[in-house]
């Protein structure tokens, strides 16, 4: 982990996030991810290694803990907190849990009183209202934001909108389109054409949610093969979507109010 950091240090990193949240089994199994939260030792020598090996900000990601009966969030960010961490980020679900159930702000709230570095809520923010929200209900310094992004990235923007009190807006057709081929552009850049392809389908899929006739792009989009099809079907889409009304179309997500 120390090598890892400085690895990523030196080639330009401007943070190191190191992630004890991940509940997948495969992950736990290694005895990465929050299978980490079990073992408070091995976090703070692990921390503290990795604090002696780079200068750049080191963040966690925590989850509130490896099951219901042991939630150690508080414990765990003590722990950072005294190893050096810079700032914690906080998904309130226990591993045990995945992603079901509600993410308990409360937790949030908790684990910000109980120390003095920074503090970032993560978990169902799915609106720039639920963002403002989080930061109200518990103190947190900042947000974090995963699902709700994948086909409304926008949504940060929304965010900047709600904070400066100006009206919030929605992407028209055209923005959207761009996007999907500028992330499609990238995805191939990325990972080649044949796994840009198949990676591709379902975040092309998140973008139209709520854009009529999504149904049929979903189905036409899970056959394609290369980015070459995807792009075709893309450009075809949102032809025919603005025959269909004026291209104002107002996205869904919530950032449509
Ligand atoms: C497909 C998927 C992949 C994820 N990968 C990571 C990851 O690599 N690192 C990480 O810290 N969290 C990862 N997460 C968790 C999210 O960062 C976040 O903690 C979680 O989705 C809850 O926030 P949300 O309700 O805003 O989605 C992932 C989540 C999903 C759904």
């Amino acid at each position: 982990m120390a090598q890892a950091a400085e690895i990523a240090g030196n080639m330009g990193a401007a943070i190191i996030d190191i992630n004890m949240g991940c509940p997948v089994k495969k992950i736990l199994r290694s005895g990465s991810g929050a299978a980490l939260l079990a073992d408070q030792n091995k976090i703070a020598l692990l921390l503290a290694e990795v604090r002696k090996a780079t200068d750049r900000p080191l963040t966690v990601k925590i989850r509130s803990g490896i099951d219901a009966v042991h939630l150690n969030f508080v414990e765990v960010g003590k722990i950072a907190e005294d190893a050096g961490v810079d700032a914690l980020i906080l998904h309130p679900r226990h591993a045990r849990q995945g992603f079901g159930g509600l993410a308990d702000w409360s937790l949030i709230k908790a684990l910000k009183k109980a120390v003095s570095i920074p503090v970032i809520g993560n978990g169902d923010i799915t609106t720039a209202e639920a963002a403002l929200q989080m930061v109200a209900e518990t103190g947190c310094d900042g947000v974090m934001i995963g699902r709700a992004a994948l086909g409304n990235p926008w949504l940060f923007k929304n965010i900047k909108e709600l904070i400066a009190g100006r009206p919030i807006t929605s992407p028209d057709l055209s923005a959207i389109k761009d996007v999907m081929l500028a992330h499609l552009n990238w995805a191939e850049e990325a990972w080649g054409p044949k796994t840009a392809g198949l990676k591709m389908r379902s975040f092309l899929c998140n973008y139209v949610k709520g854009i009529p006739g999504s149904s049929g792009f979903r189905k036409t989009i899970q056959q394609t093969g290369t980015p070459a099809e995807a792009r075709d079907i893309i450009q075809k889409y949102f032809d025919q979507v603005s025959d269909i009304g004026d291209g104002d179309e107002p996205h869904e997500n919530g950032i449509d109010s």
